[in-house]
């Protein structure tokens, strides 16, 4: 006989919580009806492997790993344009796709909306949103074509972040060359016994899935399909927090086609050892992989060669460029195979209705596609020009974006003042060169300044 949706509920509540709250709803002849539906979206096989492998983990030494051994591109950041022809053209006829993941919120910077809305530009006060949006304008008008871009929000971002966007007229960008989705979610675990939480006194606990999460919200969403229909070859991944980051820059499209790569990522060298960023390393068999920073044991993180230089340098900063159809693949390969695709298991601080507490969020990560890539490219860059980060503290941000900018201006013979924070819009230049050609078309060069502080 098949089992009700009712019993089913009831069963779940018994399973996976057997605290006082749980234990009566699960005796109750009506289950919420919001809390059923909450139900109904768990997998409990998966819930118990995955608190299996947590207990595991407590005791699993990491596999071992080594420093890269693989040859490394060199990216040329004071240029974006004029690499290649062939990456020019790929780039021009949409091929390359953007995908921006943005399901954070800014609540570490006291922020209660997503993260890409944080006014983080030194002078101007524009988003990050906005920085981001203004860098495509750029490629737009180079290129001739909009490319295509994706953003991935969360649940908590999807409503503000679409209706934000929309306010602000996408920054110029045209609106039928986005496409917004939700990634998925899952539910957190007790550390103790692997039994859930409700968020609500009827809603389960659930949170963002990791960016990970992307290559089955693509396949839930119809994106793929989409994909192909607009002609999207390659999805270039960025994080929503990092202003910095070259998108549709022409070299790195050309390193990636070049070795006719599934997945190609961006190194920049750690400035210290233990810096929060992950670790792109390889595994005995020889594959690329990245271990996140909160699994990089100290041991090998502090180890130099002879020359003083970390053994294990290179920090992965989330760019990645990856072929949709191995991506496609990968998610039909997870559908088949929950566990395919790792979850990591951190314990991370949530709320629920009994208050703030530590529990297991299931995440998976973008990068762990890497080792399963054909022909996996990694690019060095100088981390200057292609790497800062929105974290706590908007302050460094800021000052890393001015001292950038002033330094192409130097470079470019213009001259800015030497104090406060100095900015040029994305609009008109991407990087140094770019600043150049401006100069030697006799075109006026906007830029903006204040003094460090003022708001
Ligand atoms: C991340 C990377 C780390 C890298 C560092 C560079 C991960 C797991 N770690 O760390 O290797 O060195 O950035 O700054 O990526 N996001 C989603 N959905 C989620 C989780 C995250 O869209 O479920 C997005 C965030 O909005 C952000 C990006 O992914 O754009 C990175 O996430 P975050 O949690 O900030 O990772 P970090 O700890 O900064």
């Amino acid at each position: 006989m098949p089992v009700s949706s009712l019993e089913r509920a009831r069963s779940l509540l018994r399973q996976f919580n057997p605290s006082h709250r749980f234990a009566e709803l699960a005796e109750n002849t009506e289950i919420p009806a919001t809390l059923r539906h909450d139900l109904a979206r768990i997998d409990p096989n998966l819930l118990e492997k995955i608190f299996r492998q947590f207990q595991a983990e407590q005791k699993t030494p990491l596999p071992k790993i080594l420093p890269l051994t693989q040859r490394l591109e060199r990216l040329e950041t004071g240029r974006w344009f004029g690499f290649s022809r062939k990456a020019e053209a790929y780039i021009a006829s949409g091929k390359l796709g953007l995908l921006l993941l943005a399901g954070g919120m800014g609540s570490r910077l006291g922020h209660d909306l997503p993260k890409g809305t944080f006014p983080i530009a030194p002078v101007s006060g524009k988003s990050l949103f906005q920085i981001h949006f203004e860098k495509l304008c750029r490629l737009w008008k180079h290129y001739g074509n909009p490319l295509p871009l994706f953003v991935m929000t969360s649940r908590v971002t999807h409503e503000e972040t679409v209706e934000y966007l929309a306010q602000n007229r996408y920054f110029g960008y045209p609106a039928s060359s986005i496409t917004i989705f939700p990634q998925g979610e899952m539910p957190a675990l007790c550390a103790e016994d692997g039994t859930l939480f409700l968020a609500s006194p009827q809603r389960l606990f659930f949170g963002p899935d990791g960016h990970g999460g992307l290559i089955s919200a693509l396949l839930e969403h119809g994106m793929y399909e989409r994909m192909k229909s607009l002609g999207v070859e390659t999805l270039q991944t960025f994080h929503v927090d990092n202003p910095l980051v070259p998108v549709g820059q022409e070299q790195l499209v050309d390193f990636h086609l070049r070795a006719e790569s599934e997945m190609t990522s961006v190194a920049v060298e750690k400035m210290e050892p233990l810096e929060r960023v992950g670790n792109l390393v390889q595994r005995e068999d020889g594959r690329v992989c990245v271990v996140e920073y909160l699994d990089f044991p100290e041991s090998l993180a502090v180890q130099r060669d002879a020359a003083g230089k970390l053994l294990f340098w290179a920090g992965s900063i989330g760019i990645h460029l990856i072929q949709v159809d191995f991506l496609r693949r990968m998610a039909l390969q997870m559908r088949e195979k929950d566990d395919f695709l790792p979850f990591h298991v951190p314990l991370k601080k949530i709320t629920t209705v009994d208050g703030e507490l530590f529990a297991i969020k299931p995440e998976r990560f973008i990068f762990d596609l890497l080792p399963y890539a054909r022909n996996p490219v990694v690019v060095e860059a100088s981390r200057e020009e292609v790497f800062t980060t929105l974290k706590k503290e908007p302050e460094p941000v800021r000052e890393d974006l001015s001292r950038l900018y002033r330094s192409w201006f130097s470079r470019a013979g213009v001259s800015v003042p030497q104090e406060g924070w100095v900015e040029i819009s994305p609009r008109d230049a991407l990087c140094q060169d770019d600043l150049r050609r401006l100069r030697e078309k006799g075109e006026n060069i906007p830029w903006l300044w204040k003094k460090r502080g003022e708001m």
